[in-house]
């Protein structure tokens, strides 16, 4: 792919990995300091493991199919080897490193597989990063960093005492990229993104589940009593936030949010109105990796990146309502 752009998201299958890549295939002209006349491709890959049901992230592939332009690797970044002769392939110069081991309860149950990914998988691609001369790289991190600190989050505040071995393995990614960047001057942004939400999101979260569980009249399970909060985001603001973290900062740690937490129980009840139907709430201990609130100063984010969320939760919520109803017939039959 002579004079073309290559791009690389890793995780494409997954939600956030999907709607970066439709953006970037959508529309080029987002990434920042792209040749107009170059072509760009953009290269998924994903293990497709089965976290959660798989059929969403067949369905998130196969409309990033239709397009010429997108190839994608049934690969996973934990393989050093094939990663190597995928660089060697297609000279990336830009990478988007979304794969990971995203769950913070399930992170309890098998660690292991959270460091190998997250953390020896982020290793891999900066190695590749350095040796193949990548001109910037960008990391999908979180809010979870925050556990404890004061509200609105800052990307300032000392993130040293993370609640889950998601939120640890997600912290010792960060500071191998700082170790790149200072040693090698690898061109690196961090995007933190606060609970992220949209159609074909994950069934491990929230509104996903809300929605899925009302529309079928099964009961909703809520962690605690329902007044934990969330700085709920869009997917595409996320999307395009992440397409803009592409520009050359040096290094930048740069939160993604909302910035308008909602309680999950007016969530639910939103969810409620939108469906015409009540929810059968089950409740359940408060989760001792979860945390109770989350808000994210995104004054860092409007300054380099000009970037502000668009989207707000109530246009959001009809938004992910509206595509678990067109795809119901499949959707309905997912494990949640
Ligand atoms: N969704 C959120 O609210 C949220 C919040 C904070 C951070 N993040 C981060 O954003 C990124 C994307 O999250 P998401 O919500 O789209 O999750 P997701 O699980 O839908 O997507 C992650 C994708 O990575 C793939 N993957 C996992 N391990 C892999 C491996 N070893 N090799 C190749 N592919 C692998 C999975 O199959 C999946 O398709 C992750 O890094 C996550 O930690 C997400």
């Amino acid at each position: 792919m002579g004079d073309a752009v290559n791009i690389l998201v890793t995780g494409a299958a997954g939600f956030i990995g999907w709607k970066v890549s439709e953006f970037l295939l959508e529309s080029s002209e987002l990434i920042p300091g792209k040749p107009e006349k170059e072509k760009l491709y953009v290269v998924g890959i994903d293990n497709m493991n089965d976290y959660y049901d798989i059929r969403l992230k067949e369905w998130r592939l196969e409309q990033l199919n239709r397009y010429s332009n997108f190839k994608f690797h049934k690969m996973d970044i934990e393989d050093r080897k094939s990663l190597k002769e995928l660089f060697e392939e297609y000279h990336f110069s830009f990478i988007i490193n979304l794969a990971a081991r995203a769950g913070v309860r399930y992170s309890m149950e098998n660690p292991f597989v959270y460091y190998t990914t997250n953390v020896l998988g982020n290793l891999n691609l900066l190695e590749l990063s350095r040796k193949f001369r990548v001109k910037k790289y960008v990391l999908a991190s979180t809010s979870s960093l925050y556990a404890g600190q004061k509200m609105p989050f800052k990307e300032t505040l000392p993130v040293n005492e993370p609640i889950s071995p998601y939120a640890a393995s997600k912290k010792s990614a960060e500071v191998t990229c700082y170790t790149y960047h200072r040693l090698y001057d690898l061109d690196i942004t961090i995007v933190r993104y606060f609970t992220v939400y949209g159609p074909a999101g994950r069934p491990d979260m929230s509104i996903f589940r809300f929605i899925y569980w009302i529309d079928q009249a099964r009961p909703v399970i809520i962690y605690g009593d329902g007044n934990q909060s969330r700085d709920f985001t869009y997917v595409d603001d996320i999307a395009r936030g992440t397409i803009l973290g592409l520009m050359p900062l040096g290094f930048e740690i740069i939160n993604l949010g909302g910035d308008r937490p909602h309680k999950l129980n007016d969530v639910l009840q939103m969810i409620e109105e939108k469906l015409g139907k009540k929810a059968r709430i089950e409740h359940q201990p408060f989760h001792p990796a979860d945390m109770l609130a989350t808000w994210a100063d995104i004054t860092r984010a409007k300054k380099l990146l000009k970037w502000r969320p668009e989207i707000g939760l109530e246009k959001g919520v009809d938004a992910a309502a509206a595509w678990y109803q067109k795809n119901r017939i499949w959707v309905k039959d997912i494990r949640v």
